[in-house]
């Protein structure tokens, strides 16, 4: 059962993972939204025998963090700080293989961002004006974006925020909301003065944004690429960049104290700023250039970046960050900005400001890695908005999981360890069903890829499952517990047949489920990591020594809260 070896060049992708504030744990919306699909095709095309840089970090400069430390009476460095260690450990729980996930406080970002800021301005497409700013006359400040909550000027939204409106999706400037009030002391004393700004000049990129927008993108996803190409209909306007504040990357110019970068601005810097930063850490300070910069004429090396993030912030990558980087020139623009729908929990909206939401820890903490994820990409909200529910993961897990995968594995496992003494029996000739079967397994590997590859993540791991239905109807309809006495070379067929699938089914759900294809590959008798593993069916030879068994998943009750 050798496979043939693709000879496709290998391609260099960069996994970019919308970087999460610094909070005090992320909800279940934003592992479906964004990080676990990065997660799974970075997963996927490592094995595929890819060259994958995964990474991101966290934004940890948001006035959420203003806020809370003004509350707690910290500083907001020593808050963030702390916000942004409890993520690393959940990304380790959880199995997130980014290759480098840091913070927007590093030295080199602050540094980046800077030195972007000021190529912007040196090339005129940022200017200096005086803007109207929401000042509280109560607190006596002026007051950040999310300080501001008003109506939305375009859809109504009585709860838009001064960044943007979550329900018609736009960027806004928080003079714009009407009905201003403060966040602060909740008052309307929110005037309009006026303050010296920096402004990213937008409509010079309108053109080209355009083009880009309008060439070869049949393969977005609808709900990112028609907003993107409505906002360049209605026309861009220039956007502040700069804030007055002191949590940020400040001003690099004399004169402008008190001044720092707009979140936005400097958060999706991360992506370019991150790169350089993983380069120099693994001593070879050139490396990232390969997945950003454009191939050169003549260069046939592909860098294809995607971008994986929630719809609330699809402008942002689909309009702002591609203009910074027509400005700033010579860096591939996003290959594919796979966007995602909505993640309800319990019939609340997931956005993590207005209470009422799962929180990632906690559900670690009930059902484990694999169950979770699992489960989030059963419902991924990949075009439709999305509902979680404790109770949908029980049974999730109880009746797929368990009962079919789980259960295909544990049942060959088991009658291998009493019937073969825990050997890889040695198969006779395999007759019609064993190699449809195996076919099956093989084809898998292909549509399986072609789905990750394409961001189709639950069809992928629906395409999986399949095999191991099949698998399942295959040992029931092979019957090895009868056969057994009467025709041992048959039952030695069939679990032969069956070891070879779950081999198979190991390296297929890997992508989706590390944890358990991990603990199967030791229990099909491997050493090392599972992650290694090729793209592809590869034999599991008879005479290998299987350890003893133990069950895949476990079976959860159903929960009571
Ligand atoms: N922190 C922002 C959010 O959670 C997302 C930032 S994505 C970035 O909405 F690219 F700008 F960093
Ligand atoms: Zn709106």
């Amino acid at each position: 059962m050798t496979l043939s070896t693709s000879s496709a060049s290998m391609e260099h992708l960069l996994v970019c993972v919308a970087w999460p504030y610094a909070r005090s744990g992320t909800h279940v919306g934003q592992i479906a939204g964004s990080v676990l699909p990065g997660d799974i095709f970075a997963r996927y095309h490592r094995m595929a025998g890819n060259q994958v840089l995964m990474i991101s970090g966290s934004d940890m400069h948001g006035t959420p963090i203003t806020v809370e430390a003004d509350q707690k009476d910290i500083p907001p460095s020593e808050l963030a700080l702390r916000y942004h260690r409890q993520m690393l450990t959940t990304w380790e729980r959880l199995g997130i293989t980014f290759d480098l996930y840091t913070n927007t406080t590093t030295e080199n970002h602050v540094r980046q961002a800077q030195a972007i800021f000021l190529d912007l301005l040196k090339k005129g497409y940022i200017f200096k004006d005086w803007m109207d700013s929401p000042y509280c006359t109560n607190d006596r400040r002026f007051l950040p974006d999310r300080y501001v909550e008003g109506t939305c000027p375009y859809c109504g939204f009585v709860q838009a925020r001064g960044d943007q409106c979550d329900q018609c999706g736009r960027m806004l400037d928080a003079t714009q909301l009407l009905d201003p009030r403060c966040k602060h002391c909740g008052n309307q004393s929110v005037e309009i003065r006026a303050t010296e700004h920096f402004f990213f000049d937008l409509p010079q990129f309108t053109e080209q944004l355009r083009q880009w927008l309008q060439t070869n993108k049949e393969y977005w996803r609808p709900s990112a690429l028609n907003p993107a190409l409505n906002w360049l209909k209605e026309g861009l306007m220039p956007r502040a960049i700069t804030r007055d504040l002191d949590w940020g990357v400040p001003v690099p110019l004399p004169g402008y104290e008190g001044k720092c970068l707009y979140v936005w601005f400097e958060a999706v810097i991360g992506y370019y700023s991150a790169s350089i930063e993983w380069a120099k850490r693994i001593g070879k300070p050139d490396a990232w250039k390969q997945w950003w910069e454009q191939p050169a004429m003549g260069n046939t090396s592909s860098a294809r970046s995607y971008y994986f993030i929630g719809k609330d912030n699809i402008a942002f990558h689909t309009i702002f960050w591609p203009a910074m980087l027509l400005g700033i020139g010579g860096l591939a623009l996003p290959y594919d900005v796979p966007a995602s729908e909505f993640m309800t929990m319990r019939s609340a909206k997931s956005s993590a400001s207005r209470g009422n939401v799962i929180w990632t820890d906690d559900a670690l903490d009930r059902y484990g890695a694999d169950s979770l994820r699992y489960y989030l990409v059963s419902i991924l909200p990949e075009h439709h908005d999305a509902d979680f529910s404790y109770e949908a993961l029980v049974r999730h897990n109880n009746d797929e999981l368990v009962a079919t995968y789980g259960n295909a594995v544990h049942r060959v496992l088991t009658f291998v360890q009493h019937n073969f003494d825990s050997i890889v029996p040695v198969p006779g000739p395999l007759g019609a069903a064993d190699n449809d079967l195996l076919d099956e397994l093989r084809q898998a590997f292909d549509s399986v890829g072609a789905a990750i590859a394409s961001v189709r993540l639950r069809d992928g791991m629906n395409t999986a499952l399949a095999v191991a239905r099949s698998a399942n109807r295959y040992l029931d309809e092979q019957s090895p517990w009868k056969s057994l006495k009467t025709d041992r070379t048959s039952a030695a067929t069939t679990m032969y047949v069956m070891l070879q699938v779950l081999n198979g089914l190991k390296v297929l759900f890997s992508p989706y489920l590390p944890f358990s294809s991990q603990k199967l590959h030791e229990l099909l008798g491997y050493a090392g990591s599972v992650s290694e593993c090729r793209w592809e069916p590869a034999t599991i030879a008879s005479g290998q020594k299987l350890p003893p068994p133990t069950p895949l998943f476990a079976k959860f009750d159903s929960p009571t809260t």
